[in-house]
C-alpha cells in the first residue's frame, strides 16, 4: 500500500481495480476476489466473506481472545464492561444461534431497535455471521416512523429492550414497538425483547420471545459464506420526500473500505481503542462503533450517554482518560454543548486527555470556532471530515495515517483515496476554483458507498442522473485554490439538527396533517448548539379558529409522527406564506429572515407583505438561541 497520501490518491484514481483489489489483503476471505469493480454487481463480485469472522473470529483465531474488543461505559446506567473477543465470539455465536432458532437465515431482513447497549453490537454481528440482512433503526423514532421502516424491509423479526435511557429519563421501548407492528402493514413473525433492570416490558405470548431465554437456549451458530456483493445491511436515512430512504451496503466493499480507513484516514492498528460517540442508529456507529474498529482488531468503546449531563462536561475526557482512548470521534454539535457548559475548559485542565491522538468530527460543518477552541483546549489535531450514510465512510478528510496533517478551519480536508471530486454549477459545467456549487463524486464509487436502495432503484438511479453519472451529493461548497475541500449545506430539503439528518419536506407532510391546517413551510434555522433547528411556519384553513393551542398540537404532532429526533420547538402562525408569481414558497427568503439576515424584496414575490408578517412574527420571537 502507498506510503504518502499523494501517492495513495494518484493510484486509487488511475488504477482503482488494482488499489482496491491490494487493500482487500487486509480482510479475511473465504473466496479471495480476483476482480476489483463490476458494472450492475458491485466490488469484489467472485469474492466471499463473512463480515463477523472478520470482526471477531479472526482475532480470536490470531490469539487475541483475551484482548478486550468492546469497552461498554453507560454513566446513565451506572454501568461499565469489558469484553474480551473470546466473550464477544461467544455471544455473537450464541445470538446467532438464538436467530438460527427462529428460522431466519440469509437474506432474511432483522429490525434492530435497541439502545446503546452490548447486546446491540451482538444482535448486529449476529446478523452478519448468519447472512441476515440487519436494519437498525434510531430510538429517537416515533412508532410511524419504525412502522414505515417495518412495512419496506419486511423482516421476520424485531429485536428490542424493555428500554433505552436518555439522560435521566427511562423511555420504555415496548409500547412505542407494539404501536408501530400494529400500524405496519407487514406482519412480524418474532419480537426478540432484552429485559433492562430499569423497566420490564410485558412479552405477548406467541410472539414475543424473550432474549435471555432464547440465547441461553440457544447453540453457537457458525459464519456462513457471504457473497462479497450480498447486502450487509439496509439503513434508512432522510430524504426528500416522507419516505425514508433504505442505504443497501454489501459485505466485501464495506469490510474491505472500512478496514483501510482505520489504518489510512484515522491511523489506527489492531490494539488501539477506538470511540465513536455517536449511535449505533446511525452511519457513524454502523462503520466506527461496531464494524470497522472491530475488523481492524481496535477495541471498540460503546458510551451510552450525553456529552453533558451525564453526569457533566466532563463526562468524554473522563472516558478517554479512563479507556485510553487513542482516536475520538463525536459531532461538533457535542462539542458546542461542551463548551457551553465548560467555556474555560476547566474539565479538559483537570482530567487530561490520556493518549487521545486526535479528535476527528462529521456530521455536520464543524464551524471554524468551535474547531479551533477545542484544538486550544485539547492541544492535538481536531479534523474536521464529511461523510454521509450513502457512502458509508469519509470521503473528504485530513488521513493521518498517510501521514498527512494538512487542515483549515472551516475545510473538511482533502478528497480521501478513492473518491475524484469535482464542483458544479447548475449547468452540470465545473466551477472555478472557489467558487461554490454541486458537489459531486465520479462513478464507479469506491467499496463501502451504497450499492443500492432498498426497494427503489428509481430513487437510487436519480442520485446519479442530474450530472451526467456523476453521485449528486446533495451538498454544496467549493474547492479552494489550495485543494481544501469546504462543504457548507445542502442544495435540498434535507436539514442536519444536532447532528441528525432530518427532511423538512417530512416535517412539513406531517404538519398539514393536522385539520387546522391549509400549508406549511418547514426551515432550518441556525441554532448555537444544534447547528440547524427546524421551525415550523403554517396557515390556518379559512373559517377555522386558531386557538392558543395550536402551535403546541403541531409540536405533539410531529413528535408523535417523526420522533423527539425531530426537536421541533417553534411552530408560527401566518395569514400566508410567501410565494413566487408561480406559487413557489420562498423557502430561502423564510430561511434568510430567521437567520437574521436582509432579504431583498423581489419583483417575483407574489405577496410581499407574507414575508414582511413573518420577519416581524421572528423578530418578536426571536430566540437568543439564533446565531
Ligand atoms: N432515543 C430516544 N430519544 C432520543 C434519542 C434516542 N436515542 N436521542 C435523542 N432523543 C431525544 C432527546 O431526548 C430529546 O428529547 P426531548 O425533546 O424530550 O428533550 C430529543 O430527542 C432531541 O434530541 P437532541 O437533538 O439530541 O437534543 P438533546 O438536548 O437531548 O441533546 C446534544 C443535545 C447536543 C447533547 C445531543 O444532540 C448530542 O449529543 N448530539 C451529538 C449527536 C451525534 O453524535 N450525532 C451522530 C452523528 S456523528
Ligand atoms: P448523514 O447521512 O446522516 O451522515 O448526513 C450526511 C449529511 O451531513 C451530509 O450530506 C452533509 O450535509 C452533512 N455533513 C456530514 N458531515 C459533514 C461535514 N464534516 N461537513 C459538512 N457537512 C457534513
Amino acid at each position: 500500500m502507498s506510503a504518502t497520501y499523494e501517492d495513495a490518491y494518484t493510484s486509487s484514481l488511475s488504477d482503482p481495480d488494482a488499489f482496491w483489489l491490494e487493500a482487500a489483503g487486509a480482510v479475511d476471505w473465504i473466496e479471495l476476489p480476483h476482480t476489483g469493480w463490476t458494472e450492475g454487481r458491485g466490488w469484489f463480485a467472485d469474492g466471499t466473506l463473512n463480515t463477523c469472522y472478520n470482526a471477531v473470529d479472526r482475532h480470536v483465531a490470531a490469539g487475541r481472545g483475551k484482548d478486550i474488543a468492546v469497552i461498554y461505559e453507560s454513566p446513565v446506567a451506572g454501568t461499565r464492561q469489558q469484553i474480551d473477543f473470546d466473550t464477544l465470539l461467544k455471544r455473537v455465536s450464541r445470538t446467532a444461534g438464538m436467530l438460527t432458532n427462529l428460522g431466519i437465515g440469509k437474506g432474511d431482513r432483522v429490525i434492530i431497535y435497541m439502545p446503546m447497549i452490548p447486546e446491540t453490537l451482538f444482535a448486529m454481528l449476529a446478523c452478519a455471521r448468519i447472512g441476515a440482512i440487519h436494519s437498525v433503526v434510531f430510538g429517537g423514532f416515533a412508532a410511524p416512523e419504525l412502522a414505515k421502516r417495518i412495512d419496506d424491509a419486511a423482516p421476520r423479526a424485531l429485536l428490542t429492550a424493555s428500554c433505552g435511557i436518555e439522560g435521566g429519563r427511562i423511555l420504555p421501548y415496548k409500547p412505542l414497538v407494539d404501536q408501530a407492528i400494529a400500524l405496519a402493514s407487514h406482519r412480524i413473525e418474532h419480537v426478540v425483547l432484552l429485559q433492562r433492570p430499569q423497566c420490564v416490558a410485558e412479552l405477548i405470548h406467541g410472539r414475543d420471545h424473550d432474549w435471555a431465554e432464547s440465547h441461553d437456549a440457544a447453540r453457537p451458530a457458525a459464519c456462513v459464506a457471504i457473497a462479497a456483493t450480498d447486502p450487509l445491511y439496509i439503513l434508512y436515512t432522510s430524504g426528500t420526500t416522507g419516505t425514508p430512504k433504505g442505504v443497501v451496503r454489501q459485505n466485501g466493499g464495506h469490510a474491505v473500505a472500512l478496514a483501510w480507513s482505520m489504518r489510512h484516514i484515522y491511523g489506527t492498528q489492531a490494539g488501539d481503542t477506538f470511540w465513536a460517540a455517536s449511535d449505533v442508529g446511525w452511519v457513524v456507529g454502523h462503520s466506527y462503533i461496531v464494524y470497522g474498529p472491530l475488523i481492524a482488531g481496535c477495541t471498540t468503546l460503546l458510551f451510552e450517554g450525553k456529552p453533558v449531563g451525564t453526569p457533566d462536561a466532563g463526562t468524554f475526557w473522563r472516558t478517554i482518560t479512563k479507556h485510553q482512548v487513542d482516536i475520538f470521534f463525536t459531532a461538533p454539535t457535542a462539542i458546542r454543548a461542551i463548551r457551553k457548559e465548560d467555556p474555560g475548559g476547566r474539565f479538559i485542565q483537570d482530567i487530561g486527555t490520556g493518549r487521545l491522538r486526535a479528535m476527528y468530527l462529521a456530521g455536520e460543518r464543524a464551524d471554524p470556532d468551535t474547531l479551533i477552541w477545542a484544538e486550544r483546549q485539547l492541544d492535538i489535531p481536531v479534523i474536521d471530515h464529511w461523510w454521509q450514510t450513502e457512502l458509508g465512510w469519509p470521503a473528504v478528510a485530513t488521513c493521518l495515517g498517510l501521514g498527512d496533517t494538512r487542515r483549515r478551519a472551516g475545510s473538511a480536508g482533502f478528497p480521501v483515496p478513492g473518491f475524484r471530486f469535482a464542483v458544479l454549477g447548475d449547468d452540470g459545467e465545473p466551477v472555478e476554483a472557489g467558487a461554490s456549487g454541486h458537489i459531486v463524486v465520479a462513478t464507479p464509487l469506491p467499496p463501502g458507498c451504497y450499492s443500492s436502495l432498498w426497494n427503489n432503484a428509481d430513487g437510487y438511479l436519480r442520485a446519479f442522473q442530474s450530472f451526467a453519472g456523476d453521485y449528486e451529493s446533495g451538498d454544496a461548497g467549493h474547492i479552494d485554490t489550495d485543494g481544501f475541500v469546504h462543504i457548507m449545506g445542502r442544495t435540498d430539503d434535507i436539514i442536519n439538527v444536532a447532528g441528525h439528518r432530518l427532511s423538512t419536506g417530512q416535517i412539513e407532510q406531517i404538519i398539514a396533517k393536522h385539520p387546522a391546517i391549509a400549508e406549511c413551510a418547514v426551515i432550518g434555522a441556525d441554532d448555537r448548539l444544534k447547528g440547524m433547528i427546524p421551525l415550523a411556519l403554517a396557515v390556518v384553513k379559512s373559517g377555522v379558529i386558531a386557538g392558543e393551542e395550536l402551535p403546541g398540537e403541531i409540536i405533539s404532532l410531529v413528535r408523535q409522527e417523526l420522533g423527539p429526533v425531530a426537536a421541533l420547538k417553534q411552530a408560527i402562525l401566518v395569514s400566508a406564506l410567501p410565494k413566487t408569481r408561480s406559487g413557489k414558497i420562498l423557502r430561502a427568503a423564510i430561511r434568510g429572515l430567521a437567520n437574521g439576515k436582509d432579504v431583498v424584496m423581489s419583483p417575483t414575490i407574489e405577496n410581499p407583505e407574507a414575508l414582511a408578517e413573518i420577519a416581524a412574527a421572528l423578530q418578536a420571537r426571536r430566540n437568543p438561541e439564533f446565531s
